[in-house]
């Protein structure tokens, strides 16, 4: 029988969010009356399984709008997660606006995308915050060069939430950045679960799975999600998806058990091994 899917506290951001959520890049940068309403079926479907974490970005084009729309008259059932990515302090404040728009006058989780100018923009997401239009204040970066710059930014005690990659072929975050987490207390969204589809396109048969099945895992992606959120370290992971059905698979991963270092170890060797 299928379980709950499992919460966590979002470290020190003091939100409680679902394990598994939901990526929007390419996947809810649709236009259109039946592109958008397929976008609208996967977060039903999200709802439905108690994945109700959806991270967007201005960077992906429609995607705000789209995600916004599809929550119509539901928003409070949602923890939305947006970022700013803006050159200039003007830009990112017009972007910040648009959202709130599209999200019902508040953002849960207010990212800062790639670092780009994140001293100016934090200013306006603490003022933001201190006029509860957003509840928490993170920053993201994908590519380890930025590690270095994303660690100063954590040490600098002014987000309480990060979003970096981590998954069995792209583990650098657990050299610095998922151990300093760790100590300051922050939280941690898991971007790219799957390496951008990647890590899916030669997947292991049923009998490399069969030492998993005890523990719900029926498919690769759930065997994957299970990797990631085995390490307690990681509080959300949010694969993009444009189909239902995958949904209700991913969001099948977010219960316990999760995997012993044995059983991740296997997950890894075969992640890099095809
Ligand atoms: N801040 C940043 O710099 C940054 C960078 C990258 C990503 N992100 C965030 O992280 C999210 C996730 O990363 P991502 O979108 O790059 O890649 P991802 O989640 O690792 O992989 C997405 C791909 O996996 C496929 N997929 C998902 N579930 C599946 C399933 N159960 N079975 C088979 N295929 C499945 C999707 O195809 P289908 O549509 O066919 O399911 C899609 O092509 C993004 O959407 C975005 O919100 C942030």
């Amino acid at each position: 029988m299928m379980g709950a899917m499992e919460r966590r506290r979002l470290g020190s951001t003091g939100l409680d969010v679902p394990v598994v959520g939901m990526g929007t890049w390419a996947t809810f940068d649709v236009r259109g009356r039946e592109a958008e309403w397929g976008a609208r079926r996967v977060v039903d479907t999200a709802l439905e399984g108690g994945a109700g974490f959806f991270d967007s970005s201005p960077m992906y084009g429609e995607a705000e709008r789209v995600l916004g729309a599809s929550l119509d008259g539901r928003r409070d059932r949602a923890l939305i997660a947006t970022k700013v990515w803006a050159r200039s302090s003007a830009e990112g404040r017009h972007q910040i606006d648009r959202a709130l728009a599209y999200f019902g006058g508040r953002v849960d989780l207010y990212q800062v995308h790639n670092l780009v100018s994140w001293a100016e923009h934090l200013d306006t997401l603490e003022e933001m915050r201190d006029r509860e239009r957003v509840a928490a204040i993170g920053a993201t970066h994908y590519s380890p060069s930025a590690f270095d710059e994303l660690a100063e930014v954590m040490r600098g005690g002014r987000i309480t939430a990060i979003q970096v990659p981590y998954n069995p072929r792209e583990r650098q975050v657990e050299r610095e950045i998922l151990p300093l987490a760790e100590e300051l207390g922050l939280g941690v969204v898991v971007m790219r679960p799957f390496a951008e589809g990647g890590l899916l396109s030669r997947p292991p048969d049923d009998r490399d799975l069969a030492p998993l099945r005890d523990l719900g895992i029926r498919t690769w992606p759930q065997a994957l999600l299970k990797w990631i959120l085995s390490d307690p370290r990681c509080h959300v992971a949010i694969p993009a998806t444009s189909s239902p059905e995958h949904m209700v698979e991913n969001a099948a991963a977010g219960d316990p058990p999760w995997l012993e270092a044995e059983e991740r170890a296997l997950v890894a060797g075969l992640a890099t091994s095809r």
